[in-house]
């Protein structure tokens, strides 16, 4: 999705904002632009795809500067096209802006403007903020800026220069994300803390209706009230190597081998063994709340929702609470019956996608009460519910969430027991979950001693132009999330869906070039399952089983194995998921693709 680096400070701009794009290159983008402030005036460049061509028609010259904004665009409104990409400019061609964001009411706006003599370059919605502050014909240009902002309906994260101020970048949220960092005599505005982590220390996020003015002596905020107001800057808790490949290849390969410690750093001091209790500090204001609740409504957006799947079969089943997920994009249009005796659980790795905070704040609208699991501490969503569960498994910057999923999942776990301890679940029950929760790491790093073998797998499947992902109970979450890695990854069309719904249709499309990846693990419905793979296989199709380690029987139907640890039910779908990552991951590579960021994908979704 779109990215926003503004800086001002005593050191190269330029340099600093390049850098700063590059860092929020994961978060998928088509075209980029940098606009500088130079002694003679702004100068803008852009270059279509990736920042490599924008540096080059940078072309190494010199040019200095410490003021500056920069943009990668992730097309919405128009092409990705040079013309397109951000910063946008007003007529005069003093005002320098860049935007995250969609704006809803752009096209009367545009006309209005129009008809006003406003010339107009691009097709795109942000080009209409520039012009429209311009028509302020106001001469403060922070004044400008909340003038035009009253005018504005949708989403937005804004940044802009003026030619005739060379001192003070100015900036809007509403919708979109924006922090800024403070650094060593320079201050880095930016969309994703990523951009900042290298330069900065602390950070200060702003909140919707807040609008900036940075100088080189400090900041202005003011509300959305339009007072002056005093935000205290926060810590960075992540270190910028995070950010770095650490001798993996791809981010991809080196966050699936973070998730033994990623997950034993999500469950670290939240495990009681002695009372057989899940800790959850986060949610002491809300022991009553959540003991008498009637129903959990899980909302979530892809990979995330993948992981509320998983968590709505454990809350029902261990904890005998009535539970539903839904996709995010989903809940708020479908007139969901809840309300006060509502717990509302957001899944969020971000905390910054858009549809999931539409349904949270839909959930907040009913009277729920709203509770989330969000790796970004400082995030928005993060920030808007009543309590918030931190993943702590650092960033993730691959697009393909991998150690984000496991982590929830086992979040999930943990929140099982958390609920169930609170209403029927045993000790015995209780105990048995959380000592193989702290198992699972562990087990993880077997599997992925199996890398090397699942490459083998993927070279021999590399031509299937489409795949099967069936599992059935808890691994109907771990069928959609293996089709999902596999689409983002190598564009093979791919489908996921529970084993027993396969024979309802798509068994049609079986055949000796339509493959089947089948997780079959030794659990309650494993019988149920062989039988599905045997219908798969006397239809001709080639299947590969994900399978407990031990079942040999699995050999006669199967033409590929992978084997994994046992472990229990609930917590099959963190171990059949790592192959699953793996098999996508090396089907993207043997194909020559961009791992770390597949076209037309972005990290973080902050449009509806
Ligand atoms: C995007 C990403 C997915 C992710 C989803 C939800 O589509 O490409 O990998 O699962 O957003 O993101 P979130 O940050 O809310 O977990």
């Amino acid at each position: 999705m779109c990215g926003i680096v503004g800086y001002l400070g005593k050191n190269d701009a330029l340099p600093a904002l390049i850098d700063g794009l590059k860092r929020l290159e994961y978060r998928g983008y088509d075209s980029s632009g940098v606009a500088l402030r130079l002694t003679g005036g702004i100068e803008c460049v852009k270059a279509v795809g990736k920042i490599a061509n924008l540096e080059k028609k940078l072309g190494g010259k010199e040019r200095r500067a410490d003021l500056g904004i920069a943009h990668t665009r992730w097309a919405t409104h128009g092409e990705a096209n040079e013309i397109n990409a951000h910063p946008h400019s007003d007529c005069s061609g003093k005002i320098w802006l860049a935007h995250n964001g969609i704006i809803e009411n752009y096209k009367r706006l545009k006309e209005e403007l129009e008809a006003k003599g406003h010339i107009f370059k691009s097709q795109t919605d942000t080009e209409v903020i520039a012009h429209l502050i311009e028509d302020t014909h106001e001469a403060n240009p922070f004044i400008a800026m909340r003038k035009a902002l009253k005018m504005l309906k949708g989403a937005y994260a804004i940044v802009f220069i003026h030619e005739d101020f060379p001192e003070k970048i100015m900036a809007a949220k509403m919708g979109s994300p924006l922090v800024i960092g403070l650094g060593d005599g320079e201050t880095i505005i930016a969309s994703d803390i990523s951009a900042i982590i290298s330069r900065a220390r602390e950070v200060i996020y702003l909140d919707d209706g807040e609008v900036v003015e940075i100088r080189k002596n400090g900041l202005k905020i003011l509300d959305v009230l339009g007072a002056e107001i005093s935000k205290e800057p926060r810590k960075i808790d992540w270190d910028s190597g995070e950010a770095e490949k650490k001798g993996f290849p791809h981010f991809m390969l080196k966050e699936i081998f973070e998730q033994p410690e990623a997950i034993l750093n999500s469950v670290r001091g939240r495990i009681d063994s002695e009372k057989g209790e899940a800790i959850f500090e986060e949610f002491d204001a809300f022991t009553e709340t959540a003991r008498s609740a009637r129903e959990i409504a899980i909302v979530a957006c892809g990979t995330a929702m993948h992981a509320g799947l998983v968590g709505e079969y454990m809350f029902e089943e261990m904890a005998g609470v009535p539970s539903k997920v839904d996709y995010a994009s989903e809940f708020r249009y479908r007139t969901p019956v809840i309300g006060k005796d509502t717990l509302l659980l957001a899944i969020s790795q971000s905390g910054e996608t858009a549809d999931t905070l539409a349904a949270l704040r839909e959930g907040k609208k009913r009277g729920a009460t709203t509770l989330g699991v969000v790796n970004v501490l400082g995030s928005t969503i993060a920030r808007e519910l009543d309590a918030c569960v931190h993943n702590r498994i650092g960033l993730e910057m691959s697009v393909a969430s991998t150690k984000a999923f496991t982590s929830q999942t086992a979040i999930m776990a943990l929140l099982s027991v958390y609920f169930g301890r609170q209403r029927e679940m045993t000790f015995a029950k209780a105990k048995d979950i959380l000592n193989e929760l702290l198992l699972i790491p562990e087990k993880i790093k077997k599997i992925l001693e199996l890398s090397g073998e699942i490459k083998k797998i993927a070279e021999k499947h590399i031509k299937a132009k489409n795949f099967l992902y069936l599992g059935r109970k808890y691994n109907v979450a771990t069928a959609l999330e293996g089709a999902l890695k596999l689409k983002e990854l190598s564009y093979i069309h791919a489908e996921g869906m529970p084993s027993g719904e396969m024979k309802h249709g798509s068994i049609a499309l079986i055949d000796d070039d339509f493959p089947t990846m089948f997780i079959c693990l030794k659990d309650s419905v494993y019988e149920k399952n062989i039988s599905n793979m045997e219908e798969i296989r006397c239809r001709g199709g080639r299947i590969i089983a994900v399978a407990t380690e031990g079942d040999e029987k699995i050999k006669s139907v199967a033409g590929d194995v992978i084997y994994v640890p046992e472990t229990i039910e609930p917590l099959s779908p963190i171990l059949a998921a790592i192959p699953l990552q793996l098999f996508a991951y090396h089907m993207a590579v043997l194909k020559g693709l961009d791992v770390d960021k597949p076209r037309n994908l972005a990290k973080s979704v902050t449009v509806e």
